[in-house]
């Protein structure tokens, strides 16, 4: 039978007789819908034609009452034994964190679902029990591309109310920037003035998220299994991927080592701005990318840099000096382990503490905004070193600094064309 003669088929059909009608049913009652029934049966297209009309007239004539509630089918709630994980990410850091948070939970026997902020539903959010969030701020203080949508609806008068939610936030951000960790800090805010009950408290995670983010996530498994009932993970549950994703053997923890294949300058002798196409070899990695995802670079401190730290504080390079139960020189620890360049507010603190500078203390007091702002456009840490000098001691300096952390590059190739390679175009800031 073609597809059509089907549609003239159900055309045809007879609607259901009035008792077996589940929607007749809940109107009037099972008695009343079988006496409608009865009087009903056996007649003919006409009478039927009459007598709809008949009672299109006595409702026209009926006073006006308050109409009959029919009910809606309840909203379907997302089931109370799955925890939903959204991640909010521009460079890729909080997919990270969201896919380990997914691998901790689905180990726990819990039932996970993960999405992007931009694949997510978010009327949905109204039927969720349990949802973390893990999402970074970008730009000055906005939320990632993917996730404004999603940041910009729970902000928005047309959010629902959330009593039924209980829910979680972790954020991503750089103390460097004046709006740390924004998106993060509004959007747990506002979820609690929705009603929903914050099941963890919010934890912000640095560019070294590590000893942050390893924490909170331990603890927000805990707590999903107090709120869900552990699953049987090898049960059938709405998730939109079968599995979570495998830690891969390499990553921003398990870095490759990349041989550069090619490094060719693209601008001109002439050209102010020195641009290079790079590609990178990912041989035998099994590392796979996007269009559109980005690649991290771990740096090292150039050496003069390195030295300039050094006599500038008048320490020994050679000093053996402990962090995160990892000992090292302390030169070592300045090439190729902690940030030298960017400023973050935890370090120009203790800095200014150090110094007893009043200028550097105002410049970092409530009301100094935009002074604080222009320092951190203008200064890397040695500039601060030379204009307010201060006694650091070496043990000290290593715990103050921040964690190097990778460089992120949008690459610039696809994968189905140069297959293991990814290529960069790369600027040099001078
Ligand atoms: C262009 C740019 C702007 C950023 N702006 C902010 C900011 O305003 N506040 C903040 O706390 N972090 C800011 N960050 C830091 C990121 O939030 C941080 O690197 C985070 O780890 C990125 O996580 P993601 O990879 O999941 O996006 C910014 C980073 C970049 C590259």
């Amino acid at each position: 039978m073609s597809a059509s003669s089907n549609t003239g088929v159900s055309r045809l059909a007879s609607p259901p007789a009035p008792g077996t009608s589940p929607f007749v049913n809940t109107l009037l009652g099972e008695e009343r819908s079988a006496s409608l029934h009865r009087a009903l049966d056996g007649l003919d297209a006409q009478t039927l034609q009459w007598l709809s009309g008949y009672i299109a007239g006595l409702a026209a004539r009926a006073p006006l009452s308050a109409p009959t509630a029919v009910p809606t089918p309840a909203p379907q709630a997302v089931p109370e034994t799955v925890l939903t994980i959204v991640y909010g990410t521009q460079t890729g850091n909080s997919r990270l964190l969201a896919e380990r948070l997914q691998r901790q939970a689905e180990a726990s026997g819990l039932k996970t679902r993960l999405l992007r902020t931009g694949e997510y539903p978010v009327r949905e959010i109204q039927k969720e029990r349990l949802l973390y969030v893990v999402i970074s701020t970008q730009g000055d203080g906005d939320p990632p591309d993917d996730a404004r949508g999603f940041v910009d609806f729970i902000s928005s008068k047309r959010a629902p109310r959330l009593e039924q939610l209980r829910f979680a936030v972790l954020g991503l951000g750089d103390t460097s920037y004046p709006k740390y960790c924004e998106v993060s800090r509004a959007l747990d805010a506002r979820l609690t003035e929705l009603g929903a009950k914050r099941w963890v408290e919010r934890a912000d995670c640095d560019v070294d998220f590590e000893p942050v983010a390893a924490g909170w996530l331990d603890q927000a498994v805990a707590k999903a299994k107090e709120a869900l009932v552990p699953q049987d993970t090898g049960s059938v549950v709405m998730l939109p991927r079968n599995s979570p994703a495998a830690a891969p053997a390499f990553g921003r923890d398990a870095p490759y080592t990349a041989e550069v294949l090619t490094n060719q300058r693209i601008t001109g002798r002439g050209a102010l701005k020195d641009v290079r196409h790079i590609e990178l070899s990912l041989g035998d990695s099994g590392l796979s990318y996007e269009p559109g995802d980005s690649l991290g670079i771990w740096p090292e401190n150039p050496p003069a840099l390195v030295e300039a730290f050094l006599s500038e504080l008048r320490l020994e390079g050679s000093a053996e000096l402990t962090r995160d139960g990892r000992t090292l020189p302390l030169k070592q620890w300045l090439e190729t382990e902690l940030e030298l360049t960017r400023l973050s507010r935890p370090f120009l603190e203790r800095h200014a503490t150090l110094s007893g500078n009043a200028d550097l203390q105002a410049i970092l007091a409530p009301g100094g905004g935009e002074k604080f702002r222009a320092l951190l456009a203008s200064h890397q840490i040695i500039d601060v070193l030379r204009a307010w000098p201060a006694a650091w001691n070496a043990q000290e300096l290593v715990r103050a600094l921040r964690r190097l952390t990778p460089r992120m590059y949008s690459i610039a190739s696809s994968q189905k064309r140069v297959g293991a390679e990814a290529h960069l175009t790369v600027a040099e800031c001078v």
